[in-house]
């Protein structure tokens, strides 16, 4: 099939099943393009969308990104995971300030200097806020091409040459932008890595996975180790006022620079380590259930466990952390297991 007529189908497709009318779609303003595709990293559409617009009424422009605190930024990224998108988006935006006097660039080359910005996502913001012919290849456009190509390569350099050349080949010289949308689209709604609608797709009676009937088959997998399991533990540590002991993890490691509950050494008697950090033996001290959490290279076995402070003198004085109301302002980003610690079984502890 020649490329011309490849893109053809997928334009074709797009003007009547494409996402039109998404809040990023709204102008070509490269941040706010930025800014979505940080977001749609490994994250849906659906999803987004609320933390999108909660973040653009925050930070409507590059400055005012770089000009907050980290914890503001992260404050806005509560929930959505993955948080070293937060943390990168931040320290790209003060680039910008720093080597483009506060104007977002547009071309792959610059972008691709920005914190958290990889190829493919260069690629997506230059052609998505100039139209620039830049090739796209995503994960969702890979599955579109090694299905379409039926390539029988497992995922590493080789298969990524492979995909890169036929991305640019397929890539046609106008409708850039309405095109790199349409690719990731397909792989989205379409090509989907199980159950794929095939009688949906504008590409298929050229589809060489279809026609050797393996559709499923295609990209190959990886052949994986399962993520090791790391036990943590998390004290909730409650004063007589009801407040909760909170820290800000270090930036890097797991949840770094989010707000969280200490975490006690695996080995360390719960009510000993808060009567040797807070000069107090709690009043009571009980685990609560485990939670259990996945992360991208960890399982994570949460313990939390639940101590009471009675004193009103207890001095947490060198460690570095706020004393939270459970339902006032958190003072940063927090993790979802801690969030739904503070929803549910700790969140009305009172003293
Ligand atoms: N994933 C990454 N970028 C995307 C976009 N612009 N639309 C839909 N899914 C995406």
């Amino acid at each position: 099939m020649p490329p011309a007529a490849f893109a053809e189908r997928v334009l074709a497709w797009f003007d009547v099943h494409g996402r039109h009318g998404l809040p990023w779609q709204a102008d070509r303003d490269p941040y706010r393009i930025w800014v979505s595709e940080i977001m749609l990293q490994q994250t849906q559409v659906a999803t987004v969308i609320p933390y999108y617009q909660r973040f653009m009424t925050r930070f409507p422009d590059v400055a005012s990104l770089a000009a907050a605190d980290l914890d503001t930024v992260l404050g806005f990224w509560t929930g959505l995971g993955y948080y070293a998108r937060g943390r990168n988006l931040h320290r790209a935006a003060q680039w910008v300030l720093a080597h483009h006097k506060g104007c977002f660039p547009t071309d792959p080359e610059s972008l691709r200097e920005l914190p958290g910005i990889g190829r493919s996502t260069a690629a997506a913001i230059a052609a998505l806020s100039t139209g620039a012919r830049e090739p796209i290849l995503d994960g969702n456009v890979k599955r579109v091409l090694c299905r379409f190509l039926a390539l029988d390569l497992p995922p590493g350099t080789a298969r990524d040459r492979r995909l890169w050349a036929a991305a640019e080949a397929l890539t046609p010289t106008s409708r850039v932008d309405a095109y790199t949308q349409a690719m990731m689209d397909l792989g989205a709604t379409c090509c989907t890595p199980r159950r794929p609608q095939c009688a949906r797709c504008p590409l298929r009676p050229d589809c060489r996975a279809v026609a050797l009937n393996q559709v499923e088959s295609f990209p190959r997998r990886a052949v994986r180790r399962a993520a090791p399991e790391v036990a943590v533990t998390l004290l909730a540590i409650g004063d007589p006022d009801g407040r909760i002991w909170l820290e800000r993890r270090p930036p890097r490691g797991i949840w770094g620079g989010m707000w969280c509950l200490p975490e006690c050494p695996p080995e360390t008697v719960p009510a000993d380590w808060c009567a040797r950090w807070f000069g107090e033996v709690p009043a009571s001290c009980a685990a609560l259930p485990e939670i259990r959490h996945v992360l991208t290279h960890r399982r994570l076995r949460v313990q939390p466990w639940q101590l009471q402070l009675s004193s009103g003198w207890a001095d947490p004085g060198l460690r570095e952390g706020v004393w939270y109301q459970s339902g006032t302002m958190p003072p940063g980003g927090m993790v979802k297991p801690v969030l739904d610690l503070l929803a549910g079984p700790i969140g009305g502890v009172q003293g």
